[in-house]
């Protein structure tokens, strides 16, 4: 398989798992979903808008979100931005990837969970700072963001009062519906709305993502450049050129053979976030029915010393996807015993290596480690972290779920178990 945008999909550490003709066998079947995806065909097809985002983004569009961003430049040393699940998971995950611009604002998020003394560290984080606030929800009224923005919207009033505090208030919502929308247009806040045809966790490219990005000073030109890239290699047919569809067919394959619980394995940790964002597409992609491959997500070599144990001799029902990056800071390099105790740490072999390239050594070694252990490795391998990888890796994920998810006959973008929490937490709280 060819690179796309320095992204390899390497496949070969699954083949004493799984027969390389039984993943060929899927491709008509991976065919047949992708054309049904393409035509807007089956469960969940009001919910395609994010397949083609990446193609229709219009240089208009970035212009807008970069003239919001620069005003946020200008007025402030501090955005938050409150939403949770796919409304702040994107892009915390390519913030976290890439990090913030030069003179941009630190885009701080809240509004993730009910915890008391997380919000605490932020409004702390807030003292004498400039700051406006991104509040995001599709529905409006989902219970975390809400109470956060309150907090927050309080001490943005206090700090400002109300006239010039609803200046300094964005919110991304329906474009229609909800009480985020009511409260948007009441109080004359700036407002972005949600594409109806885009569920939350495929939301990173819409403004729920790109604006928070624009705002941190990430080149989201180039990152949706990236996505449009792996977009159309994700169109063939051929099932061994399209990244996408061989990763969803190679999942899907080890899945019937018993893998059960899939790891994101990443040995860079500005990737940490990267995997939570991926958990949540697949696990609320493909997790119902009473099927779906369980998704976590580890941190190399870190984990390596708390959860390798378990890896390497555990119970055999995992699979394991490598997400590497191959030169990463390649200036940091081992240098001589600066003590003048020359050699007694033992380590005088490695002086002058990248540490990067003992990184890669240390996943190489990994992988033959876990292929021996019983566990089958698939890798994304990077040449570099760029926007435009990290746009391509969003999008490869995205089809490869949604393939996924009709390859195993589920309804990939609804999620109707995550109301079973609310329900009784409402309850509970009287709240009918
Ligand atoms: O993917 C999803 O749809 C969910 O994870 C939502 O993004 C999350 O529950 C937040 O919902 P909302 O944006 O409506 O506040």
């Amino acid at each position: 398989m060819d690179k796309v945008n320095g992204i390899l999909l390497d496949t070969s550490r699954t083949e004493s798992f799984l027969p390389p003709a039984d993943v060929d066998a899927l491709a008509p079947r991976v065919a047949a979903a992708a054309a049904d995806l393409a035509a807007r065909r089956g469960e969940g097809s009001d919910f395609l808008g994010w397949l083609d985002l990446p193609a229709n983004l219009a240089a208009a569009d970035f212009a807008a979100l970069e003239l919001a961003a620069a005003q946020a430049r200008r007025d402030s040393e501090a955005c938050v931005v409150v939403g949770i699940g796919g409304s702040y998971l994107g892009a915390r995950a390519v913030l976290d990837a890439l990090g913030h611009g030069r003179g941009a604002p630190e885009v701080i998020f809240a509004g993730t969970s009910l915890c008391a003394s997380a919000l605490r560290q932020v409004t702390r984080r807030l003292e004498r700072r400039d700051f406006r606030l991104v509040v995001i929800s599709k529905s409006g009224t989902t219970l975390e963001p809400a109470l956060s923005f309150r907090v927050l919207r309080r001490l943005l009033e206090e700090r400002y009062g109300t006239a010039a505090a609803a200046a300094r208030v964005t919110a991304i919502t329906d474009a229609r519906r909800g009480a985020l929308r009511e409260l948007a247009d009441r109080a004359g806040w700036e407002s972005w709305p949600i594409p109806n045809d885009v569920g939350g966790r495929f939301s990173v490219l819409t403004p729920v993502g790109l604006l928070p990005l624009a705002m941190a000073g990430i080149d989201i030109r180039a990152l949706v450049a990236g996505a449009a890239d792996m977009r159309r290699a994700c169109l063939t047919d051929d099932l061994r050129a399209n990244p996408a569809h061989l990763y969803a067919a190679s999942r899907f394959g080890l899945y019937g053979k018993g893998y059960q619980t899939e790891i994101l394995a990443t040995f860079h940790t500005g990737l940490a976030t990267f995997g939570e964002w991926w958990k949540q597409l697949y696990g609320e992609s493909e997790g119902k029915d009473g099927k779906g491959i369980f998704p976590a997500s580890t941190v190399y070599t870190t984990d390596l010393h708390s959860l390798g144990q378990y890896l390497q001799d555990g119970r055999r029902s995992l699979l394991e996807t490598f997400l590497v990056v191959r030169e990463d800071a390649p200036e940091v390099v081992v240098p001589a015993d600066p003590g003048g105790v020359e050699g007694l740490d033992g380590l005088d072999d490695l002086v002058g290596r990248r540490l990067d390239s003992i990184n890669v050594k240390a996943y190489e070694g990994t992988r033959t480690a876990h292929v021996q252990g019983g566990v089958p490795c698939l890798a994304l391998e990077l040449d570099r972290l760029t926007p435009e990888a990290v746009g391509g890796l969003l999008y490869l994920f995205e089809k490869g779920v949604a393939i996924g998810g009709r390859l195993l006959g589920v309804n990939p973008f609804d999620q109707p178990g995550v109301e079973a929490y609310k329900r009784e937490m409402f309850r509970l709280l009287g709240r009918g």
